[in-house]
């Protein structure tokens, strides 16, 4: 389904601006591309001082991340079954369910980059 986005992007880094803003707790949701036509939606949070991005796609049954402050500070919610799921790994707390996808952000003078 994203063959036509990667293909796009080529495995170079995609630029989200502003990231500095996003303060600990908290996190933005971030469009890549056309979400009606292959395009893509990243939450991108920070967590203990480090930007974390997760496929805004929940694993379980379809559902989508929310953006906004962090449950407890640190862990994004699919509101379709409140399950959370950890920034850093992406892995889901409390509940068996596969991982969330995470994918690799580097941030850089107050920017980030992010590779899909
Ligand atoms: S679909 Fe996301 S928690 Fe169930």
């Amino acid at each position: 389904m994203f063959s036509k986005l990667f293909g796009l992007f080529g495995g170079k880094p995609v630029r989200i601006p502003g990231t500095a803003k996003i303060g600990e707790g908290e996190s933005r949701r971030v469009t890549i591309g056309d979400p009606l036509a292959d395009g893509l939606e990243i939450i991108v949070g920070r967590v203990e001082g480090k930007l974390c991005a997760l496929d805004r796609r929940c694993p379980h049954e379809g559902g989508r991340l929310v953006d906004g402050p962090l449950a407890e500070g640190r862990y994004m919610v699919c509101p379709l079954h409140n399950y959370r799921f950890d920034p850093k790994n992406g892995r889901a707390v409390g509940v068996v369910c596969s991982d969330a996808k995470t994918y690799r952000i580097r941030e850089q003078d107050g920017d980030a980059d992010v590779w899909l």
